[in-house]
């Protein structure tokens, strides 16, 4: 594939191409090997529109670790400000030599868009409420490395699904490389037709009790505030005590579960400190492999030293 715009790209042998090539990646990830020289000349750009921790510093650290040069653009001081569209600004990106640009945008498709202008690859790091293919990848990978496999596990997603990109990348990736999932959540806050729309498999639930003790992966998403209409916002004890992943719904799982959470995390709304600090959350794990994942993604999108 040239890009990576969307969790629908992936057949289920390129997802699993990319969690292989992770895999092989991950000692320099982990940094047992300082890096690779297979992007040496290679320049990756950094196009984020909108705040991120963790996907932005991931792709920084996964391209210098494969030796790529890396150009961090940040919206803040740039001429954005004064009115650069979108096309300008990938347009002047690449006439500097980008060869992949990865771009996190608050409108849902401009990834897309963009891809019809540059000559490079696009990944997409986040766009509107719509995809975050990577973030997909590497929670797979977890699931993959904590569970050791991924067909026929029953993973349930919880929360607010309206809003966000996480669960949808999810749903479409898990569904192609065969985990059942189950969207859980307060009826406002799951888009009636998601699952036909995205994985005709998909069920919905807004029981997160009657879920818990069948489930193998509990993944908890961020209740986006920023992104709501305050008059359907939930109070944080009531939104808690529904649809929160508490200790006593922890203790409700099977033994072998584990439990998930893209960040930022809201402690006490979602998902309680007990639960985000115990051996069952891979939290933490999860933004260490989101490195091996993207070193794969750019890898094998830009094609290694030779091309
Ligand atoms: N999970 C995720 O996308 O986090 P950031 O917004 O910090 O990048």
């Amino acid at each position: 594939i040239r890009h990576l715009l969307s969790g629908a790209d992936l057949d289920a042998a390129t997802a699993t191409l990319i969690l292989d090539t992770a895999a092989e990646m991950a000692s320099v990830a982990g940094r047992e090997v300082k890096k690779l020289p297979a992007l040496r000349g290679r320049t990756v750009v950094n196009l984020f529109y909108e705040d991120s921790t963790r996907t932005r510093i991931s792709f920084e650290a996964a391209a210098k670790r494969l030796s790529a040069d890396v150009i961090n653009f940040s919206v803040k001081g740039s001429s954005v400000s004064k009115g650069e569209s979108l096309k300008d600004t990938a347009l002047t990106l690449q006439a500097m030599g980008a060869d992949a640009v990865v771009i996190r945008h608050p409108a849902s498709g401009a990834p897309h868009r963009l891809a019809n202008w540059v000559d490079g690859s696009v990944v997409n790091a986040g766009d509107g409420t719509h995809e975050h293919p990577t973030q997909a990848l590497l929670d797979a990978y977890t699931m993959r490395s904590r569970l050791g496999r991924l067909a026929g596990l029953q993973v349930a997603v919880v929360g607010d699904v309206l809003h966000s990109r996480v669960a949808r990348s999810n749903v479409l990736l898990l569904s192609t490389l065969g985990a059942k999932v189950t969207l859980v959540g307060p009826p406002t806050l799951i888009p009636v037709d998601i699952s036909a729309a995205l994985a005709p498999g998909t069920q919905v639930s807004y029981d997160l009790d009657a879920v818990l003790p069948t489930t193998d992966v509990v993944m908890m998403l961020r209740v986006q505030r920023e992104r709501m209409d305050t008059s359907y916002f939930p109070s944080a004890r009531e939104y808690a005590r529904r649809y929160g992943m508490d200790g006593a719904r922890l203790r409700r799982l099977p033994e072998h579960a584990i439990v998930m959470h893209p960040g930022p995390m809201n402690r006490g709304m979602e998902i309680a400190p007990e639960v985000a600090d115990s051996p069952r959350s891979t939290i933490v794990e999860q933004v260490t492999n989101g490195v091996s994942v993207r070193m794969a993604v750019l890898y094998l999108l830009l094609g290694g030293k030779n091309q």
